[in-house]
């Protein structure tokens, strides 16, 4: 007989099979469009033939309403022939797939004597195979078999656990598992084709107690029941205490839970009729702690604009250019081999990476040194991670043998350093191994962009004229001036503070963090502007006082008229997240009509560049040095540590400001358009100068493509003048364009000159260049050294030939005079 129904009058289902007699029902896929079920009484779900490919199709259950949502598969892993495939229950009791009329690929495994089998399929979406005689039995049902979604009211159990797809358009089984664990607590693990690994709670949890902080919050391993269950009104309830609820909780809506196939948990609702989910809630888990995402030797990075992305690691290539799960593969080879040799290596550190898993070992309170000599005599060794544990109050070494699970994390403590053949040439600047290509500096023309920010009154007037003019006159060079912006993360609250920092404004400002003032509020704080403290191409900056006693500087900008609102905003708000200790710190703004400010932490010592020409000559050879270091420190984090790379590509000692501790922090900088990064590449109508006489980089005159090099050159020759005492732009008269490229190389051809004659003096070289207001003994020589070593590769015509922010920084600190 054909298959007949009835409904049971207590199910509220539709029962389309009655098995009372002793053929089979079947449903084939050739029907598969007509011979669906369709769940009653309301026909939320169906149950059919749902075609996965080319004459492929899976047994499956999904939303009826479009966007027809699947909400389980039977055989998602081994889809059947388009013919002669069909859905039977079995005389026996078995529900059985067969595959073009010969193999069996799925079934429920049930048997029974009973001539009251039935098959149910409810509202709730579970198809139920029931034994109907004396008392009911389910033999068996969708609900314990979930594949990548429970459903509300759907209990997952010690016996289940949800598998997430493939991709949003292969249904087979995916990388990601949500389970419960033998200790009883619910967890994510990423199960790849060659590794795994638990990822959520955050495994670095797991040593310690699970119910400190993160995701672990609040976790138990006690109650051994393992389930949890997500309610119709968005409600998630775990046996292991975690629970969340739902944006729209309380709402009566369609909902479902689904481990997407990027390894995250999320909840999705929509009410009946709508034809989009949209999320209410998931499983608190940051983007890039999914483990696989990112392959071997690359790392993942989150930004809420654009999303989650991967990047190979410095000097290695992607493998597969439309999967990044296959990660990269070094351009050099790792000189390890069967004998164990050791060879020669540098190491590259990235501040914020960490990759998870395969620690070579576990090495508590290794300083940097120790730690690196431990990785170069191990052969295997790929890199490490150096952690400063808090707890603990030394560092960690993890020597890693792979490198897996990679993330960049705005808070992480720690750094990783990457092992470099030193036979292999320099790493070049990450921009150029950066898949977008370069960012335009500045954006479309006007000043607005331009922020100055100078505490010291000059004569700027006259010096913003010979820039226009030298502007016009260059108007033929085209300058690309490269934006690549974006350190997205939020402000650190946790940013270590400058010693010098207990001024209580400083701390106050890095907790209160970033807001919109009111123009009025602004207007009382400097009393209506009354106090200038400093004026810039793009505005003037006030002294001012803030209802809770803060000192700050607050920088009214011109030349705002043709910017909205909207776009100043999104502007003001990524400096506004930038933290470093070294750069200045931004506390908020205000945009009211025409008004337009900028609100910043006040350094009381002003500028470098005041400093420097003061007669009063506080700057001793200790305060220079630490000057340049925290510069060099405060521009490596705006080029390599934010997550993107940010030019400042105005650098001078009119920009470095001093706090109470002369530590300097660098100012100035962001204030650009963010560019849509593809766009405007080529678009030469964008580009312009940017810079200031004296300390820009030949690349702009000469109109080569602009890089983080030119930030490098700038600070270089912020570092000569440091040590000599020498302004690159006193006394200069001839034409402006001889002075793009001429006047500061008389500062620089001087120090190289002095430092070829070394031979010839009996004295060091420094000695002739230093700052006759140091004294003639009041510096430490060797330190001089290696300052002035340094700065004079920064000032190399070819960009190549400087070294990175991050390197100067890196040898500033470790004395070293030669990379
Ligand atoms: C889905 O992915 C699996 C594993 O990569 C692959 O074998 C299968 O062919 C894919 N299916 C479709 C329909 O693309
Ligand atoms: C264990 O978890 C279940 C489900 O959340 C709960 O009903 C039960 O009360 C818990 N048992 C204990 C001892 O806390
Ligand atoms: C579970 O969470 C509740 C409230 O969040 C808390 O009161 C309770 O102590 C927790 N149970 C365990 C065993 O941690
Ligand atoms: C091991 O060392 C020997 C002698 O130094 C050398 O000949 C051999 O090539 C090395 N083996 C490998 C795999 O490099
Ligand atoms: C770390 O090592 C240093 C020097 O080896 C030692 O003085 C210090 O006590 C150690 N700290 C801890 C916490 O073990």
């Amino acid at each position: 007989m054909g298959f007949s129904t009835f409904l049971l009058p207590l199910l509220v289902s539709l029962i389309f099979h009655n098995f009372q007699h002793s053929s089979s029902f079947s449903l084939s896929v050739e029907k598969f469009k007509e011979d669906v079920i369709v769940s009653s009484p309301k026909g939320k779900f169906t149950a059919g033939f749902y075609p996965v490919g080319d004459n492929a199709y899976c047994f499956a259950i999904w939303y009826t309403q479009p966007p027809h949502t699947l909400v389980w598969m039977a055989n998602r892993d081994q889809p059947v022939n388009g013919k002669r495939s069909t859905l039977s229950l079995l005389t026996t009791g078995n529900l059985v797939l067969t595959d073009a009329a010969q193999f069996m690929v799925w079934s429920t495994n049930t048997a029974t004597s009973s001539k009251q089998v039935q098959l149910h399929f409810y509202d709730t979406g579970n198809l139920v195979l029931l034994d109907n005689s004396d008392n009911v039995v389910v033999l068996w049902q969708s609900f314990d078999y979930p594949t990548d979604t429970l459903l509300p009211d759907q209990t997952l159990t010690k016996n289940s656990n949800l598998i997430s797809s493939r991709s949003g358009t292969n249904y087979s089984s995916g990388f990601y598992k949500l389970f419960f664990d033998s200790d009883n607590v619910l967890r994510l693990m990423y199960q790849g084709p060659r590794v795994s690994s638990v990822y959520w709670p955050d495994p670095w949890l797991l040593n310690n107690n699970l119910g400190i902080g993160g995701t672990g919050n609040g976790r138990t391993s006690y109650n051994d029941s393992r389930v949890a269950v997500l309610d119709e009104f968005g409600h998630f309830v775990s046996s292991d205490n975690f629970t969340f609820k739902t944006s729209d909780y309380r709402t009566v809506l369609q909902r479902r839970l689904t481990l997407d196939p990027d390894g995250s948990v999320r909840v999705y609702s929509k009410n009946d009729g709508e034809d989009k989910w949209s999320m209410s809630g998931e499983f608190k888990l940051h983007p890039c702690y999914a483990h696989g995402i990112c392959g071997s030797n690359s790392y993942c990075r989150y930004e809420p604009t654009t999303g989650r992305k991967c990047l190979c690691l410095p000097d290695h290539t992607l493998v597969d250019n439309q999967d990044w799960s296959q990660g990269c593969t070094p351009n050099f080879q790792h000189l390890c081999n069967d004998n164990n040799t050791k060879y020669e290596s540098r190491f590259l550190g990235m501040s914020l990476v960490s990759f998870y898993g395969y620690d070579y070992g576990y090495f508590a309170n290794y300083t940097y040194k120790q730690c690196e000599n431990l990785c170069s005599r191990l052969c295997q060794c790929k890199g490490f991670l150096h952690i400063f544990s808090e707890e603990n109050a030394f560092f960690e070494c993890y020597p890693k043998t792979q490198l897996l699970n990679g993330n960049r994390q705005m808070d992480f403590k720690g750094s990783f350093f990457l092992r470099l053949p030193l036979s292999h040439e320099e790493y070049e600047n990450p921009v150029q191994n950066n898949d977008n290509g370069g960012l335009v500096c500045g954006g479309e023309g006007g000043g607005a962009k331009l922020l100055e920010r100078q505490y010291a009154e000059e004569k700027e007037n006259g010096s913003v004229k010979l820039m226009l003019w030298f502007a016009s006159a260059l108007g033929g060079i085209e300058v690309v001036c490269i934006f690549l912006v974006w350190c997205f993360l939020f402000r650190n609250k946790n940013r270590k503070l400058h010693s010098g920092a207990d001024k209580q404004g400083y701390v106050i400002a890095t907790a209160a963090g970033f807001r919109k003032f009111s123009y009025s509020e602004l207007k009382q704080a400097t009393k209506g502007f009354s106090e200038e403290i400093g004026r810039g191409g793009g505005g003037t900056v006030y002294k001012g006082v803030l209802s809770d006693n803060r000192v700050v500087a607050i920088k009214r900008l011109h030349e705002v008229a043709n910017q909205g609102e909207s776009e100043f905003l999104a502007e003001v708000r990524i400096i506004g997240r930038l933290n470093h200790m070294n750069l200045i710190g931004m506390l908020g703004y205000c945009a009211e009509g025409k008004h337009r400010l900028l609100v910043y932490e006040h350094m009381e010592n002003g500028s470098l560049a005041q400093n420097l020409s003061s007669s009063s000559n506080v700057l001793d050879w200790s305060k220079r040095y630490s000057i340049a270091l925290g510069t060099a420190k405060g521009l490596a984090y705006l080029h390599e540590e934010c997550l993107e790379w940010i030019l400042h590509c105005d650098i001078k000692p009119q920009n470095i400001l001093l706090d109470s501790d002369y530590q300097p922090k660098v100012a100035d900088f962001g204030l650009s358009k963010l560019l849509n990064r593809n766009s405007n590449l080529n678009n030469s109508s964008f580009s312009r100068i940017r810079g200031t006489r004296g300390y820009m980089a030949p690349e702009w005159v000469f109109n080569l493509p602009i890089t983080s090099k030119v930030d490098v050159y700038s600070y270089g020759i912020v570092v000569l003048e440091m040590i000599t005492g020498r302004s690159p732009t006193a006394g200069i008269q001839i034409t402006e364009l001889e002075a793009a490229s001429h006047h500061h190389e008389r500062l620089v051809t001087w120090v190289r000159d002095k430092r070829r004659t070394r031979s010839k003096m009996g004295s060091s070289w420094v000695d002739q260049i230093v700052d006759p207001a140091l004294g003639s003994k009041n510096y430490d020589r060797n330190e001089m050294e290696i300052l002035a070593t340094v700065a004079l590769e920064c000032v190399e015509d070819e960009k190549d030939a400087r070294p990175s922010m991050s390197q100067v920084a890196e040898r500033l600190q470790n004395h070293e005079p030669y990379t």
